[in-house]
């Protein structure tokens, strides 16, 4: 039996040894150091290069999450208890549960059809009925680059500067990914990376936030190591965090900014052999870059199965509880007896995942949209169907830099095969 071939898993240049051994035969073993402003200028230099026009001059912060990330940018934007921020709802947990970390509350957004990512028209309607409903305005915005496919940032930033609302762009998983040939993450207020294991480049665990300017950054810097005040002793005026990255990790960032291009053009390459392999195959729709404004770093490949589509053993879905978890956690989920619950993705989904499975592949549904999560129940939410439907009918497939051409036609003829004709 061949390897398991997973999700997204990162893949080492050689280099990261090199800028580790520094750290520790200099003994930079703490949370700052020379790996650390190294792995943030090459971010700046990253994200601050544009097709055709001059660089931007955009700061960025090294932190131990992109959660972390979310968590300062919130309070960067003054988010305090009571305080509402509005989010889109298709997206993993951190994007929002950090607003509640502040005892501010969510107010999710669902999603266009075409990015899949935040509806700039329900952000607005939701915008005006926040403020009729509460006579206050929501404190942020946050769009989120779903599997790396660009949000709608010219419209979206087009309301959020009508109504004067800062936007803080979640591109953790669209590290790489551009709007108009200019990088996610720089068109809003602030910006978050991620540099998971699973993510575009790995620093094991880590984040950053990219900042407007060297004084909003110094201001992340400072609530990221615990809000110190310059006393020769600890004096502390604000609630602060322990989130700076450690410089052990950032060398690790360092010797994957080195291959970050190649990784970026592997999955876009991996995107088209799946476009390629399955265009001929009724009932599956590969997600696509929607226009030409749109640079998707395709993290993660994502398919749309017809609801009349049959995969054979469709009829088992859903029949046994599980005991591991996604992404993953298993081990470090809770137990659950019940194999079901009221919004899930169809039998014919599940049944794809379980034959890729037993061909050794890792697939994953979309992520669950956060007003349907039970955790949320009582936030509000603008919702137009769009997220919970491709909930509903998506599936993740394999994109990493492990994925070899020979890998997607395996995937690929598994998916063929696993329909009942
Ligand atoms: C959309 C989104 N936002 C935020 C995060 C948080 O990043 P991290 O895992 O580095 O805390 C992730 C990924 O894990 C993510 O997928």
């Amino acid at each position: 039996m061949r390897d398991r071939i997973l999700l997204c898993l990162a893949h080492m240049s050689g280099k990261e040894m090199d800028f580790i051994k520094e750290a520790f035969d200099q003994n930079w073993v703490v949370p700052l150091g020379p790996n650390v402003n190294g792995f943030e200028k090459d971010l700046e230099d990253f994200v601050n290069r544009r097709e055709g026009a001059a660089p931007l001059h955009k700061k960025v912060v090294a932190l131990s999450a992109g959660t972390a990330a979310v968590h300062l940018a919130l309070i960067a934007c003054g988010v305090k208890a009571g305080d509402e921020v509005l989010v889109q709802s298709f997206t993993f947990c951190a994007s929002s549960h950090p607003i509640t970390y502040l005892g501010a509350t969510p107010v999710f957004v669902d999603s266009e059809r075409e990015s899949w990512n935040m509806d700039p028209e329900l952000l607005e309607e939701a915008i005006k009925d926040r403020i009729a409903k509460t006579g206050r305005k929501p404190k942020a915005i946050i769009p989120v680059a779903l599997y790396g496919m660009p949000y709608r940032i010219d419209k979206i930033m087009e309301i959020a500067n009508r109504y004067e609302i800062p936007v803080i762009e979640d591109g953790a998983e669209g590290f790489g990914s551009n709007f108009n040939g200019q990088a996610l993450g720089t068109f809003g207020e602030y910006g978050v990376l991620s540099f998971n294991g699973n993510k575009m480049i790995t620093t094991s665990g880590g984040g950053a936030l990219v900042c407007p300017d060297a004084d909003k950054a110094r201001e992340i810097l400072w609530y990221a190591t615990q809000a110190r005040e310059s006393y020769p002793y600890y004096q502390h005026e604000a609630i602060g965090y322990n989130y700076r990255m450690s410089n052990i990790c950032a060398g690790i960032g360092r010797g994957q900014m080195t291959i970050v291009d190649e990784h970026i053009a592997h999955h876009k390459h991996v995107q088209a052999l799946y476009e390629e392999q399955l265009k001929d195959v009724a009932g599956i729709t590969m997600h696509c870059n929607p226009g030409p404004e749109y640079d998707s770093n395709y993290w993660l490949c994502t398919a749309t199965l017809d609801p009349d589509l049959r995969i054979k053993g469709q009829e088992n879905a859903y029949k046994q509880v599980i005991t591991g978890a996604v992404g993953g956690a298993a081990g470090v989920t809770h137990a659950t007896s019940t194999a079901v619950t009221d919004c899930q993705p169809n039998d014919n989904v599940e049944a794809l995942r379980m034959a890729l499975d037993a061909a050794n592949i890792e697939s994953r549904p979309l992520w669950k949209p956060m007003h349907k999560q039970p955790v949320y129940k009582d936030a509000p939410a603008y919702v137009n169907g769009v997220s919970e439907a491709l909930f509903k009918v998506g599936i993740c497939l394999p994109a990493g830099p492990y994925v070899t051409d020979d890998d997607v036609r395996y995937i690929t003829d598994a998916i063929k095969a696993s329909i009942q004709r």
